[in-house]
């Protein structure tokens, strides 16, 4: 343990401007302050979100270190820190927990408003950074930035987790399985017997069918451009698959024929508003309940059909599972060690960090459901 941390020189990438390939760079990562944790990193995904970040769709500000999926071990803290301690290992959050603010205080609330997602500065809550490259500053993405060997991250954002937790994978419960088996299990308490329609079939969205059938779904109806996702989809409880470029009617228009009556509960996991809007179509106007699990672009709108909102259907936005954050997600840790819930399936590649190029080439190929990469 380093009473006295000093500034860390290592690897990590660079996202240097919108749509550029990210380039792995020796960067500097400053000693933690005062509320904050440095991290060495152990595994990261690869997820919808950052590629959404890295593309410019998002508020990032560039240059920027991406990844928010972190599996690390705690290698300093700052002052006034006490709910970790160097050695501890930990999950980075996305959507930290402050325990103070209107969102943590409420008892449904999780989206903490010291959240960097919408909007993002890419800074820390002091509104500085802790990394430079070449002299020059780089930020933050989400006040996470887990594509690099350290980052610093606010104490709010980090989760202790199980020491015996397998930190090449659980790095997938920091994000995509919170996020959606989450969103089935614990946002929409999808019911037995019930219709799901999910749509995309990629991390999120198999997590969001895992959740589904773990709740005693009888039908699952997944919705996918690309049918690569579909014999990994069916494994894991799609009973339907449909890919919308097949027919030359809107696919919820498909979704209600196949079900007579619309969904009982509908995912978005793609972030688009048009697979939003049929997931809201697929829905039973009275009593379906649509989750809306993506992230759409920036300054892109939804446009309802507006009389026919009064029929009694709910549009639900959920991030996270609707789980405050550093309450509850290292229990899902603790139910994967436990075998109550399996992440494994979600894990079709692992590859070490630099290799990063290839990871994202299978990602845009489609190829990946989740993408793990290994520092
Ligand atoms: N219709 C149907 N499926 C689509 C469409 C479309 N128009 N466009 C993309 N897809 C499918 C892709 O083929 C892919 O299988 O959506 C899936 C998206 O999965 P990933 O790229 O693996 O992204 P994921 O990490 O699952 O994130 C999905 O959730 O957290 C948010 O910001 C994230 O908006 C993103 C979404
Ligand atoms: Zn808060």
């Amino acid at each position: 343990m380093s009473l006295c941390p000093q500034t860390i020189t290592c690897r990590a990438a660079i996202a240097w401007a919108a749509n550029s390939t990210l380039s792995i760079e020796e960067v500097q990562v400053e000693p933690p302050k005062a509320g904050e944790v440095r991290i060495k990193l152990a595994s990261t995904g690869i997820c919808g979100t950052d590629d959404h970040a890295i593309k410019g769709l998002l508020s990032a500000i560039f240059p920027f270190i991406p990844g928010h999926e972190g599996a690390g071990i705690v290698e300093s803290i700052g002052k006034g820190v006490t709910s970790v301690k160097p050695g501890d290992k930990v999950l980075t959050l996305i959507i930290p927990q402050c325990r103070e603010c209107s969102s943590c205080l409420h008892p449904k609330g999780n989206f903490c408003e010291k959240q960097d997602v919408l909007p993002s500065s890419g800074l820390m809550l002091d509104g500085t950074s802790r990394f430079t490259c070449k002299g020059k500053k780089i930020y933050h993405s989400f006040r996470t930035s887990t594509f690099t060997e350290y980052t610093v991250v606010p104490e709010i954002a980090v989760a202790k987790i199980d020491d015996a937790a397998p930190m090449d994978k659980v790095s997938l419960i920091s994000c995509e399985v919170p996020t959606g088996y989450g969103a089935a299990v614990h946002s929409a308490k999808v019911t037995h017997g019930s219709t799901c329609v999910v749509f995309g079939l990629g991390g999120i969205g198999s997590a969001i069918v895992m959740g589904c059938k773990a709740s005693g779904a009888s039908r699952i109806i997944g919705v996918d451009i690309n049918e690569e996702k579909f014999p990994r989809a069916r494994a894991l409880g799609v009973t339907d698959c449909l890919n919308p470029q097949k027919f030359k009617k809107p696919v919820q228009q498909v979704v209600m024929e196949m079900t007579g009556v619309g969904a009982d509960f509908a995912f978005e996991a793609i972030g688009l508003s048009d697979t939003m809007l049929a997931a809201w179509d697929s829905c039973h106007r009275s009593y379906g309940v649509c989750l809306i699990v993506g992230v759409a672009p920036l300054n892109s709108k939804l446009s309802l059909d507006a009389p026919m909102i009064v029929s009694g259907r709910t549009m639900k936005g959920v991030c996270l599972g609707d789980y405050k954050t550093r309450d509850c997600i290292h229990h899902l840790v603790t139910d994967y060690l436990q075998n109550k819930i399996n992440i494994d399936p979600l894990v079709t590649h692992q590859l070490p960090f630099d290799q990063l190029h290839k990871a994202f080439e299978l990602y845009h190929a489609g190829k990946t459901i989740r993408c793990i990469l290994l520092f």
